[in-house]
């Protein structure tokens, strides 16, 4: 079974968690293209769904499933998304797309959160994965020094703007033994729009694509 498989195991297994009617928020990413696709399936039960991103937006108009603005759209029952990294414990590293801050929002206004992945996601302690952090452009050198001084290796994102209009700053060499307090502590520099950790909130189900069939954690 391939990487791919995996991730689609996971995407077609979150179907069941959407409702038999209402909106829905969906992620970013390519396990959350494998959901998008799925969902075209019974797309006729939903009312629309909110997007993290406007490729995800895009994506969503190309199958025919209308897009809703968040502010008009109320809590959503399921917000389903990947990830980069994942605990048992449902702790998350996300950003990889650059997504992380309407992730963030979308996220919050959700009942749920299923997160979809396959099992190499799976760690022991987050931060392998470099940590994305959203900044305002001029508070860039700002908060990188301060980052460097929480002993993390920050780097911009070369070419890349947010959605938003921000840059990213991927941050290598941590080892998060304490995602929720790191979480809070980046979101309190100056200059950081949101960070990549999903522990304050994690995902409420974490679906993993494995060999042996799709494990569940909630
Ligand atoms: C997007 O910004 C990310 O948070 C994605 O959810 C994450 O990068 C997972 O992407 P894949 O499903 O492509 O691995």
């Amino acid at each position: 079974m391939t990487q791919d498989d995996m991730k689609k195991a996971a995407a077609e297994a979150a179907l069941e968690f959407v409702p038999k009617s209402g909106i829905i928020g969906v992620g970013t990413g390519s396990t959350a293209n494998y959901f998008i696709d799925l969902l075209a399936t019974i797309k006729g039960r939903l009312d629309g769904a909110v997007a993290s991103s406007v490729a995800t937006a895009e994506r969503l108009k190309r199958h025919g499933i209308p897009v809703v603005d968040l502010n008009e759209a109320g809590t959503l029952a399921v917000y389903v998304d990947g990830a980069d990294e994942a605990t048992v414990h449902r702790a998350l590293i996300k950003g990889g797309g650059g997504a992380l801050t309407r992730e963030k929002i979308v996220a919050a206004a959700s009942r749920s959160f299923v997160c979809i992945a396959d099992e190499g996601k799976l760690v022991e302690v987050l931060g392998r994965f470099p940590l994305p952090v959203e900044v305002i452009p001029m508070a860039r050198s700002l908060v990188a020094r301060e980052i460097t001084a929480l002993g993390g290796e920050p780097v911009l994102r070369q070419g890349f703007t947010t959605d938003n209009g921000n840059v990213i700053l991927d941050v290598h060499g941590l080892k998060i033994l304490d995602p929720v307090a790191l979480e809070e502590r980046l979101n309190q520099m100056v200059g950081v729009v949101t960070n990549g950790l999903f522990a304050r909130r994690g995902a409420d189900v974490l679906l993993l694509g494995t060999a042996n069939g799709v494990r569940r954690l909630s």
